[in-house]
C-alpha cells in the first residue's frame, strides 16, 4: 500500500494505454482543477484516465466504491454529467485499514475529536459542493458489501478503490463486479503486476476479472485499470 500509492503518483509510471478512443475526452478545466486541488489518492493522469473511461461507459449508473474526501468522484461525477447518468460514491467514511492511525496514509485532520474515529464524509461533502457537482453525485454512506447486498440496478461503470487489504479488496469484487451491465465497464485502482511496486489486493482482483472470460482490459495508466464486461459470470 505504501509503496503502491508513493509509486502511483509519479508521473513516470503512468504508462497509457486505452481501446475506449482516440481521443481523450475533454474534462471541463474548472472540474479537472477542483478534483485535482482535492484531498486524496488519485494522481492527475489516472484520473484523467478514469474520466475518459468513464465518458465511454454504456448508459446505467456508476458506482464508486471508496470516495475519501471526493477526489475521484470528480473525476467520475463530471463524466456522469457529461453521460446523463449519476454517480453513486459508496464509503463508510471510517478509512480503510491503511488510513488508520499508525499507518503512513493516516491523516490527523480527518478524524473527528468528539467520536475518536476517522469521519471524512464532511470532506468529501465539501469537496463535492465546492465543485458543483451535488446534483449528479450521491453519496452513500455505509459498508460497501452491505450496499451490494440490495443494489439492483446494472450499473454502466464500477470503480473500485476501497479496503485495500486481501478481505477487503475481494469482497468488493465478489460485491459489486456482478452488477456490471453487459458492456459495462469494471475499474480497480491501485493494481501493481510487480510485487515490489505495491500490494497484491487489487492486482489479484483484477487477474480474477480477466480469469473469469467475463471481462476483457481496455485500458491501463498508471495503476489503473479498465476492464469491459464481454460475458456472464464473474
Ligand atoms: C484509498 S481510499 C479512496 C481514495 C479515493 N478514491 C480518492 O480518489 O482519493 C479508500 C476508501 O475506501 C473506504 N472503504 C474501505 N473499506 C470500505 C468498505 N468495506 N466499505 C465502504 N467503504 C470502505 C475508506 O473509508 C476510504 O475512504
Amino acid at each position: 500500500m505504501v509503496a503502491a500509492r508513493a509509486r502511483s503518483h509519479r508521473a513516470a509510471d503512468c504508462a497509457h494505454r486505452s481501446e475506449l478512443s482516440d481521443n481523450a475526452a475533454v474534462m471541463d478545466p474548472e472540474l479537472r482543477a477542483a478534483a485535482e486541488a482535492a484531498t486524496g489518492f488519485m494522481p492527475p493522469e489516472e484520473g484523467l484516465a478514469l474520466h475518459d473511461a468513464a465518458c465511454g461507459a454504456p448508459h446505467g449508473p456508476f458506482v464508486e466504491i471508496g470516495s475519501y474526501c471526493g477526489k475521484s468522484s470528480v473525476y467520475l461525477g463530471a463524466a456522469a454529467r457529461q453521460r446523463g447518468t449519476v454517480l453513486f460514491a459508496v464509503d463508510h467514511h471510517r478509512g480503510s485499514e491503511e488510513n488508520q492511525p499508525g499507518w503512513e496514509h493516516h491523516d490527523p485532520g480527518v478524524v473527528d475529536p468528539d467520536v475518536g474515529r476517522i469521519d471524512t464524509l464532511p470532506f468529501f461533502r465539501r469537496t463535492i459542493h465546492d465543485a458543483g457537482l451535488e446534483d449528479v453525485v450521491v453519496a452513500v454512506v455505509g459498508e460497501s458489501t452491505t450496499v451490494a447486498a440490495h443494489w439492483g440496478r446494472p450499473c454502466g461503470l464500477v470503480f473500485i478503490d476501497g479496503g485495500h487489504g486481501p478481505e477487503p479488496a475481494h469482497a468488493d469484487y465478489e460485491a459489486w463486479a456482478p452488477h456490471v451491465a453487459g458492456g459495462g465497464l469494471l475499474l480497480i485502482h491501485d493494481v501493481f503486476p510487480d510485487p515490489a511496486d505495491g500490494g497484491r489486493p487489487p492486482y489479484e482482483i483484477y487477474c480474477r476479472a480477466l480469469a473469469s472470460g467475463a471481462f476483457r482490459e481496455v485500458g491501463a495508466t498508471g495503476s489503473l485499470r479498465v476492464l469491459e464486461r464481454t460475458g456472464p459470470g464473474c
